[in-house]
């Protein structure tokens, strides 16, 4: 079980602010190629006679300006998985254009995608959410009388919290999460719940993770490695990080403890 914590630790993880992520436009390089590309195409319109004439359809500009901007992105070291979404996104809005969709349709889904996605291509951590089996196994772990404090590194909606905040009501629980829409919604969820909880909007690695008796996270493989070195720095001996199906290369886990629910699915626990 954990060790217990100090009254004065309880109350400064409680109390503290979390630093508010100074939000960085994440899709500024996606914009520069798509906007880059579409001046490159409409400066060779107007400069060059003939290279597109009366007869050129939209839907030929439209992919000679997949085709730049996909070759701008590439230039500006996106991966490849973005290199299709720059060539295709100008050609599906004409696309979608020529059925009579409205513009707003195409609009509201990129906005939508974008604030549930907002730093994935930076943190290359996207949003999947914990099953109530690792909620169930997680509680487990938690004191039932005892207060503690948690907290959930990229709580995306805030379902693990509000689950273990009903289960082991003892815990003070925090979640951060980096993306706008999920936070807005673990936010009210967890507003709306009341109790020992709550949400703040930010980058988990500007927290200072000595202020937790348990650290939750269920990221990816490429933010593992960043995030045992901040661990280690930060988290106080007797401590509890929990990994959600992700290793850490090279540190073995204290304990495993198998979930059933898939093959992989797994929670990775490691004593500090
Ligand atoms: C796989 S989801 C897990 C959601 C939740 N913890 C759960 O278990 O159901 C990971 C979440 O972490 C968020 N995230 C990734 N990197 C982050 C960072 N550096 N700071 C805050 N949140 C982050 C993502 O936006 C995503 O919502």
């Amino acid at each position: 079980m954990l060790a217990q914590p100090s009254p004065e630790g309880v109350s400064a993880a409680v109390a503290r602010p979390v630093a508010a992520y100074p939000a960085r436009v994440p899709l500024l390089r996606a914009a520069v190629a798509q906007v880059g590309a579409s001046l490159l195409v409409l400066a060779l319109i107007l400069t060059i006679p003939g290279v597109f004439d009366g007869n050129t359809s939209t839907m030929a500009v439209a992919l000679a300006q997949g085709l730049v901007a996909a070759s701008l992105a590439r230039a500006l070291g996106m991966e490849p998985w973005w290199l299709p979404i720059h060539a295709l996104f100008v050609p599906g809005l004409v696309w979608m254009l020529g059925l009579g969709l409205s513009p707003l349709y195409p609009l509201s889904a990129f906005c939508l995608l974008a604030s549930i996605y907002w730093g994935t291509s930076r943190t290359r951590v996207p949003l999947f959410l914990s099953s109530q089996t690792a909620a169930r196994a997680v509680a487990d772990l938690l004191p039932r009388r005892r207060c503690f404090t948690f907290v959930d590194l990229g709580c995306g909606f805030g379902g693990m919290l509000d689950w273990l905040a009903r289960d082991r009501p003892a815990g003070r629980y925090c979640g951060i999460e980096l993306a706008p829409l999920p936070f807005v919604f673990a936010w009210l969820r967890i507003a709306l719940r009341g109790g020992a909880c709550r949400v703040s909007w930010g980058n988990f690695l500007e927290l200072d993770l000595g202020h937790y008796d348990v650290v939750y996270a269920y990221l990816s493989p490429a933010a593992m490695p960043g995030l045992w070195d901040k661990a280690s720095r930060e988290m106080r001996p007797g401590s509890l990080l929990i990994s959600n199906s992700f290793l850490i290369p090279g540190v073995s886990p204290t304990r495993t403890i198998v979930l059933g629910v898939q093959d992989d699915a797994k929670l990775l626990l490691w004593r500090m």
